[in-house]
């Protein structure tokens, strides 16, 4: 049986037993992170996203009812304690001991915040409390300190997802994020602004269509065999927009600061949807230089 000629279209037998073989122990092993990258990528990540936490604790206290001062006391001291953290980071030495202390000590900060954002937002959804601070918004800075957490977590078990993995995961949080920030300022423009809510929406539904194509891949994908053309071509489509989105945050942040168009936009606000585009961009080339270094080594071996 197994000595005659295989017919196209057809399986072997053995061909047939490997596909009842779990698809997930064909997938890349985890890397470990060498601890000049352990070092780099931890500070990195501390400066941005301390700074981004300490502005959060800004725009929820704006958003507050002027009743609610505990709610705004809370917000002011967290705004404090990152910005304490956010000096540290500046201040640490390049010390692989010092760094993993800086990240547990990021991380228990804000874990705090977190569950800070997360209480915060069942309140308001139950209408216990009022104010400016959207149930969407709220649940997006929560999802970007758990981003945050999940990240310095990583770091510190000194693990590097593979590449696959670490794409996929990326994109399918990115690209909610640009979505949503597409949506924040299209509400947040004054509706007078008709040209530029239109843009801000159309945006809001690209990214829609790369976050559920991203997620699709997930699905297809995840924990599986490398199939690289298909994750490199997901992470250029994200590049491709996110550059796009960039440009209009840039231009928007220029036309907010010489107060040429109407919007309740806080500048500072418009400057951090900008930064975060440009971090998103960052994981983006730092993960296509991965690629492409996996993608060599490959070839090297076969
Ligand atoms: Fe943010
Ligand atoms: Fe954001």
């Amino acid at each position: 049986m197994q000595n005659k000629p295989q017919l196209p279209g057809h399986i072997s037998m053995d061909q047939f037993n490997q596909m009842l073989v779990a698809p997930e122990s064909f997938a890349a092993k985890p890397e470990s992170l060498t601890e000049q990258l352990f070092v780099e990528r931890s500070l990195t990540e501390n400066r941005f996203w301390l700074r981004i936490m300490k502005e959060h604790a800004l725009f929820l206290g704006d958003g507050f009812n002027r009743k609610d001062t505990q709610l705004i006391q809370q917000t002011d001291r967290f705004h404090y304690y990152f910005e304490q953290q956010e000096k540290k980071s500046y201040q640490v030495p390049n010390n692989v001991a010092l760094v993993r202390k800086l990240n547990e000590e990021s991380i228990e900060l804000v874990h705090g915040f977190r569950n800070f954002k997360r209480n915060l937002l069942i309140m308001i959804i139950n209408c216990r409390v009022s104010g400016f601070n959207f149930p969407l918004l709220v649940d997006h800075i929560a999802r970007e300190a758990e981003y945050f957490m999940r990240t310095l977590k990583k770091f510190n078990q000194g693990i590097l997802e593979p590449i696959q993995d670490a794409i996929i995961n990326e994109n399918v949080f990115w690209l909610r994020i640009m979505m949503e920030h597409s949506r924040f300022i299209s509400s947040l423009m004054d509706q007078s602004e008709r040209n530029l809510v239109n843009t801000a929406r159309k945006f809001g539904d690209d990214f829609e269509t790369l976050l559920n194509q991203a997620r699709d891949v997930e699905s297809m994908l995840y924990h599986k065999q490398p199939t690289y053309p298909i994750i490199g071509k997901m992470n250029k489509d994200s590049e491709n927009a996110t550059t796009e989105l960039r440009a209009f945050k840039k231009a928007g942040l220029d036309l907010i600061q010489s107060c040429q168009i109407r919007s309740v936009i806080n500048p500072l606000l418009a400057d951090h949807v900008l930064r975060e585009a440009d971090h998103f961009l960052y994981m983006i080339h730092v993960l296509e230089e991965r690629l492409n270094a996996q993608k060599v080594a490959e070839q090297h071996m076969q």
